[in-house]
């Protein structure tokens, strides 16, 4: 008897859950970004997962301000020099078709080869604004990676990595990893992660892991140290941005959610507090 293929089918399709919240954010009026490709890229496979996971659908504001605080970020760093962005795990993130950068940016998407030949196929015809390229590559495989960071790294002055809904994936022990490689190019100078406590991990887990481990994507690093967990391996923290503190700003809460908002925001050991950030990093 053949098997129904699962909705989630492997790690690539939580991309599709990404470009979702971006397609549901831009038909808004009072949009924080626009993203005039995520309709398209979320398609309706995309549909049928965000309505599968009713836990994330009550939490888009999580989504949304995550996007809109790494487009803060990268904003700023481009203004302050920046001369190459490498987007690890870029899946169907636009923001070198939709971002108002310099010309002559240097812009790496990196990501796995089928998420990559679906992208390529929906944007087929339209125009990055800065010098775009893709590299199909899986980030686990670590020489792999090295070396690709090694030959990125004597392209650029001063890069900025954005890893964008990925090390959440990860292990400790491959996050540890993965840090440590990145640190490695003298030129690549800031590093965005967004980061999740202990807590709010285990309620992740609890709410988002039936839908996503099926298909191997569970959810796994919260570490009890917050952003300075990065610290022994390359990178501390200079700034951390809160999505919650964000949300409540723009009025994207519930009740509930809006007075969770009003704790005083702190970056340190969360204990079992749910706590998320957008942490920008930079090179010890
Ligand atoms: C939640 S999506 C985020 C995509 C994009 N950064 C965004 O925010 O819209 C996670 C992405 O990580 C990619 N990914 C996961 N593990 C990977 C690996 N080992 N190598 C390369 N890409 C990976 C998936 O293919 C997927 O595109």
């Amino acid at each position: 008897m053949a098997h129904a293929e699962p909705l989630i089918r492997n790690i690539s399709d939580t991309a599709l859950l990404a470009a979702v919240y971006r397609e549901r954010e831009t038909e808004r009026q009072d949009a924080l970004f626009r993203d005039p490709f995520a309709r398209r890229l979320a398609g309706k496979r995309g549909d049928q997962i965000a309505y599968s996971i009713p836990f994330s659908n009550r939490n888009t504001w999580a989504w949304v301000t995550r996007t809109y605080l790494y487009d803060e970020f990268i904003a700023e760093q481009v203004q302050q020099g920046v001369d190459m962005v490498v987007n690890l795990a870029a899946g169907l993130d636009t923001r070198p078709y939709r971002m108002a950068l310099p010309t002559a940016l240097q812009w790496t998407e990196v990501d796995l080869p089928g998420i990559f030949s679906y992208k390529e196929e929906i944007l087929a015809g339209e125009k990055p604004v800065c010098a775009l390229e893709r590299v199909r590559l899986d980030l686990s495989d670590a020489p792999a990676r090295r070396e690709l960071f090694a030959q990125l790294g004597r392209r650029a002055a001063k890069s900025l990595i954005i890893t964008e809904g990925l090390i959440i994936y990860f292990s400790t022990h491959e996050v540890r990893a993965f840090a440590e490689d990145l640190a490695a190019p003298p030129t690549f100078q800031r590093w965005i992660v967004d980061l999740v406590s202990p807590g709010l991990l285990r309620l992740l887990q609890k709410n988002m892991d039936p839908s996503l481990s099926q298909s191997g994507s569970s959810l796994k690093f919260g570490p009890a140290e917050g952003p300075e967990f990065f610290a022994p391996y390359g990178w501390k923290p200079v700034d951390v941005r809160s999505p919650l503190k964000t949300a409540a700003r723009f009025k994207r809460l519930s009740f509930g959610m809006r007075l969770l908002s009003l704790l005083p925001q702190s970056n340190g050991r969360q204990g079992s507090r749910p706590w998320s950030g957008i942490c920008l990093f930079a090179k010890r």
